[in-house]
């Protein structure tokens, strides 16, 4: 069923109050976990939690397209409010332009409050430090983000499916949660949220939050009752969603996105929202959703983020997809048409567990992330799609690992990396997502799928909206799993190797699938000359298959051999992403130029930098390459991301330009 959310409501003054969700917060549970001696201190903050702890936030913003930025407050609650404690409150920002601080006042008032903002750090930004009155309550900053915010991209309607309307969206992870929010931004420290957004009207406003709506669904009727996202009212020009986060989440998975959306339900927890263009496709594409909800829950324990809903982003978005909660982001890219990139959809689904629930403390961590869910998504798929298909994603994955290997720095290759002074984004490789999940497989090998299952079970019951490091995690590995019985002879995991040491331990399991085997075959007797392009017996290959198949042709390969599969199999036109990617890094690889325009074309209009980062990289290879990435490279710009436009200014040394 489809609703146009475009389609906005008037309501009595009464009813508006109803809508709106109390200012009163709920307690969040202390996290726990982890001390908070200095040696635990997270290097990618100013902030002092181990003094004061912000617990809860009041969001109030308008978004103004024309300048684009966010400006209204934030109003923080902290732990304890107490007369005892002396220290400043130190916040993240970078960016933020802070018109005016306020603190809470014993009589329950607000009064200004003395602030400084310091010298801004390229990575981290600037320390936003408050003096606060001996009573401190809540504390309120009245601030706008700049124009340039990293986390934050404008889109042009030129930019969107539809054309017709602009276009905002958030991505705080790693730390740009602080470009547009003056926050403790730390995986460390979890809060709760409110939000109350001004957007103007005919778009419609989605937070990883509860909308409005959801509060009051009976008052509203069956005409909206398929859109959970909000229901806006109206205020002066703009019309407010407004939003509540009650479980305690991390900085870095608040998140907006404003747009001309419609909503399509999947299940009876799971929906899609997408630009009206794109909202049948998605909903198609995405319709095994609900059924990975339940296999999830069957292994791992409820779900508790009550929905589960994705959001399909302009193709900008520098992400395959981000696991903000209760709404997942997604990249167009994915929309294959058969359902065979839909792994996203279980990785970003598996986060609900690892990630979401269970938290990296600190960006040093952040394969208990995503190893743990990389694991978990290979589950999932096995569970909703078969084995085979899973021991396929899995050997695909063991591939670019290994490649990685190759040329990796090794301090790079450890699972709990030192980032100290260094942006959190160099630690997002292979390493903590493969080698992460071949841990967890070898760990699932040595000691059984049952006992293995329960004892992930357990993880995740145990720590349970907590903030955790890796030391917490091999405690309770060797607690709950190692030690666990105390018979002699146990399998030996070398748990150390893994996380501490560079490369893979040689005893762990390589990943093997029967179907890639033939798929092998048939490349050979293609490289040997014994089967032209149009005798390969290809005959219902899935994408997986396809993309093995190109992974398995050798470099160099003549334009003529290039020319003769793209007459063969149109690889040039795919409409997978992934094999069109991997198709043109083929084509700049042997200057098969026949697919230059279709790799402009790409360029223009894909902004993942997942796909873009490796295609301008070998671009760059050559001159004759570099000058057409750079002629490219000038067009597309500034409809990238700032996140893709930061990593790819390196890769085109664009300062110099
Ligand atoms: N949380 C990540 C995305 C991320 C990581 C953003 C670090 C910023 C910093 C997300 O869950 C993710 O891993 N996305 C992958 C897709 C996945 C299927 C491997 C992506 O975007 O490619
Ligand atoms: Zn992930």
């Amino acid at each position: 069923m489809n609703q146009r959310s475009s389609i906005l409501l008037l309501f009595s003054a009464s009813l508006l109050a109803a809508c709106n969700f109390p200012s009163k917060q709920t307690q969040p549970e202390p996290t726990k976990g982890h001390g908070s001696s200095d040696a635990d201190k997270d290097v990618h903050s100013y902030s002092n939690p181990e003094q004061i702890k912000v617990r809860h936030l009041d969001l109030d913003l308008e978004v103004s397209f024309e300048k684009e930025t966010l400006e209204g407050s934030a109003t923080l609650t902290l732990e304890p409010p107490t007369e005892s404690r002396k220290e400043p409150l130190m916040l993240d920002t970078h960016g933020l332009k802070i018109t005016r601080v306020e603190a809470e006042q014993a009589s329950g008032t607000f009064q200004p409050a003395p602030f400084t903002l310091g010298v801004p750090d390229k990575i981290l930004g600037a320390p936003l430090t408050i003096q606060l009155p001996r009573y401190h309550g809540r504390v309120r900053i009245h601030y706008s983000s700049s124009p340039n915010a990293a986390a934050l991209q404008w889109l042009t309607p030129a930019q969107t499916a539809g054309k017709k309307h602009p276009f905002l969206f958030s991505q705080s992870q790693a730390i740009y949660a602080r470009t547009w929010i003056p926050l403790q931004d730390t995986p460390s420290v979890r809060i709760t949220y409110d939000a109350r957004i001004r957007v103007p009207r005919k778009l419609m406003a989605v937070m990883s939050a509860e909308g409005n709506f959801q509060l009051h669904p009976t008052k509203l009727g069956n005409k909206i009752g398929s859109v959970p996202g909000g229901l806006p009212i109206l205020v002066g020009s703009m019309a407010q969603f407004s939003f509540r986060m009650t479980q305690p989440i991390p900085s870095y998975l608040i998140a907006l996105a404003v747009g001309d959306l419609e909503f399509t339900q999947l299940g009876s927890r799971t929906g899609v929202y997408a630009e009206p263009p794109m909202a049948a496709k998605a909903a198609k594409e995405f319709e095994d959703t609900e059924k990975m909800l339940a296999s999830t829950e069957k292994l791992y324990g409820p779900y508790r983020w009550g929905r589960y809903d994705l959001l399909v982003l302009p193709p900008s978005f520098p992400y395959g997809g981000m696991e903000n909660p209760r709404l997942t982001f997604a990249t167009p890219t994915i929309i294959a048409g058969d359902k065979s990139l839909v792994s996203l959809v279980a990785h970003e689904l598996a986060h609900s567990w690892s990630g979401n629930l269970v938290t990296n403390a600190t960006w040093s961590d952040f394969w208990l992330n995503e190893g743990f869910t990389n694991y978990v998504t290979q589950r999932i798929i096995e569970a909703v799609y078969g084995a085979e298909r899973a021991a396929m994603e899995e050997v695909l994955e063991s591939q670019e690992l290994m490649e990685l290997l190759k040329t990796l720095p090794e301090a790079d290759q450890i699972l709990h990396i030192n980032l100290a002074g260094r942006n959190p984004e160099d630690g997002v490789t292979d390493i903590p997502y493969a080698k992460g999940a071949t841990f967890l497989r070898h760990l699932e090998k040595a000691y059984g799928r049952g006992r293995f299952d329960a004892f992930l079970r357990g993880y995740f019951d145990h720590f349970a909206f907590q903030s955790i490091r890796t030391s917490d995690f091999v405690s309770y590995l060797n607690q709950h799993l190692l030690r666990s019985g105390g018979e002699t002879g146990q399998p030996n995991v070398p748990v150390d190797e893994w996380i501490y040491k560079p490369g893979i331990p040689v005893s762990a399991p390589e990943p093997s699938s029967p179907v890639f085997s033939k798929v092998e075959q048939q490349a050979q007797r293609w490289i040997n000359g014994q089967v032209p392009s149009s005798g390969l017996q290809t005959a219902n290959w899935s994408y997986h298959e396809w993309q093995h198949f190109l992974r398995s042709l050798p470099t160099p390969l003549p334009k003529e051999r290039m020319a003769q599969l793209d007459a063969a199999f149109h690889f040039s036109q795919s409409g997978n992403s992934e094999i069109l990617h991997q198709w043109l890094l083929m084509a700049i690889r042997n200057d098969y130029s026949q697919a230059y325009p279709r790799l402009e074309e790409f360029l223009m209009s894909v902004g993942r930098r997942k796909f873009l980062k490796p295609l301008y990289a070998e671009l760059v290879k050559t001159e004759a390459g570099r000058l057409r990435a750079v002629s490219i490279y000038r067009k597309a710009r500034p409809g990238y991301h700032p996140i893709a436009i930061a990593t790819l200014d390196e890769i085109l040394t664009w300062d110099q330009k």
